[in-house]
C-alpha cells in the first residue's frame, strides 16, 4: 500500500524491509511500524510529540475519558463504509493509536493506516496492537504533508486534533472520499481555563481553507467528566495547547483544583472531495 518517500513508485515489503524499483529500502522496526520520513528538511527525531508527551497523552487517553469521541468517530466510519470490505482509511496524525485501535477494532472489515510525523508516538501504536491483536491496521512514520500512498487509494481520511492538509488529503482521497476532521469545541474544558484565565474566551472555530472539499456535515459532540485528581487535570491540561500560553501564576492555580467537572466538546466535520 505505501509507496517511495523518495521516488514515489510502489514500495514491496521483502521480509523486514520496504523495497522500491529504484533500489531505495526501508527497514521494517523491530515493532513492526516503518518509518518514511525522509526528507532532509526535517530531523525525524526532533518532529512531532517528543516521548514524555507521548507518555503524558497515554495516560490521559487509558483513562477513557475521550472514548465517547472514539466511538461517536467510529460509529460515522462504519455509516460512511457501509460494510465495504478492505476499503482504506487513513488516521492522519494518529498520536499514539488510542483512536485508531479503536476504529479498527469497531470496522474490522476496513483497513486503517495510522500516520504520524512523531517516532515515539508511532511506536506506541504498535504496542496499542499487538496488546489488541488487531491484524487490520498499519502504522507508519510520516508527515500528513507528503503521506506515503498513491493517489486516490483512501475512502476516508480521519484527522483529530491534527494537522490538515487541502492538497495532501484530496490526492490520496477516492473520488468522493469524505475527510473527518475533529477539533475542539468553542466550550471544550471551559472549566479549566476558567480556573486558570481572568478571562476565559470560547476556542475560535476552525477556518481550514479547503478549496478540494465541500462540508458535507457537522456536528458539535458534547458532554462532561469529572477529572478526579490533581495529576489527571495537569496531565490533561499539559496536552492543550492552552498549556503553552499559560503563565506560572496560572499553573499554580491549576495545581490547587483537586478535582473538577470539565466539558469534553468537539467539532466534528465531516467534508467530501469534490476536485
Ligand atoms: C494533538 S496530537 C493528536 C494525536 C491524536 N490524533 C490524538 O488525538 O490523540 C497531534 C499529533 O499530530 C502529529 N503531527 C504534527 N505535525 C505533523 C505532521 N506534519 N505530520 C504528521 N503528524 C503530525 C504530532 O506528532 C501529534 O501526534
Ligand atoms: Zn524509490
Amino acid at each position: 500500500m505505501y509507496i517511495c518517500p523518495v521516488c514515489k513508485k510502489k514500495l514491496k515489503k521483502l521480509d523486514n524491509v520496504f523495497h522500491c524499483q529504484n533500489g531505495h529500502s526501508f527497514d521494517i522496526a523491530r515493532k513492526g511500524y516503518v518509518n518514511l520520513l525522509t526528507t532532509k528538511k526535517r530531523d525525524p527525531s526532533k518532529s512531532g510529540d517528543k516521548a514524555e508527551m507521548v507518555k503524558a497523552r497515554t495516560a490521559f487517553l487509558d483513562k477513557d475519558y475521550y472514548r465517547p469521541l472514539a466511538e461517536k468517530t467510529a460509529s460515522l466510519l462504519k455509516e460512511l463504509l457501509d460494510g465495504k470490505k478492505n476499503a482504506a482509511v487513513i488516521d492522519s496524525g494518529c498520536g499514539e493509536g488510542y483512536y485508531t485501535c479503536i476504529y479498527a477494532h469497531s470496522v474490522p472489515e476496513a483497513l486503517f493506516f495510522g500516520v504520524d510525523i512523531s517516532k515515539s508516538a508511532i511506536s506506541h501504536c504498535m504496542t496499542r496492537v499487538h496488546i489488541r491483536g488487531l491484524k487490520n491496521c498499519e502504522f507508519c512514520v510520516a508527515s500528513s504533508f507528503e503521506l506515503p500512498f498513491k493517489n486516490e487509494m483512501a475512502d476516508v481520511v480521519v484527522s483529530t486534533f491534527a494537522p490538515v492538509s487541502n492538497d495532501e488529503y484530496a490526492r490520496v482521497l477516492k473520488t468522493g472520499g469524505r475527510m473527518i476532521v475533529v477539533s475542539p469545541s468553542p466550550k471544550h474544558l471551559f472549566e479549566l481555563k476558567s480556573a486558570v484565565y481572568d478571562k476565559p474566551y470560547d476556542n475560535a472555530p476552525n477556518n481550514y481553507a479547503l478549496s478540494k472539499f465541500e462540508l458535507e456535515r457537522s456536528e458539535i459532540f458534547e458532554y462532561t467528566r469529572t477529572l478526579e485528581t490533581t495529576q489527571e487535570i495537569t496531565d490533561l491540561f499539559t496536552m492543550t495547547p492552552y498549556f503553552f500560553k499559560t503563565s506560572v501564576q496560572g499553573l499554580e492555580k491549576l495545581k490547587r483544583l483537586d478535582s473538577r467537572e470539565v466539558t469534553c466538546g468537539f467539532d466534528i466535520r465531516i467534508y467530501k472531495r469534490i476536485f
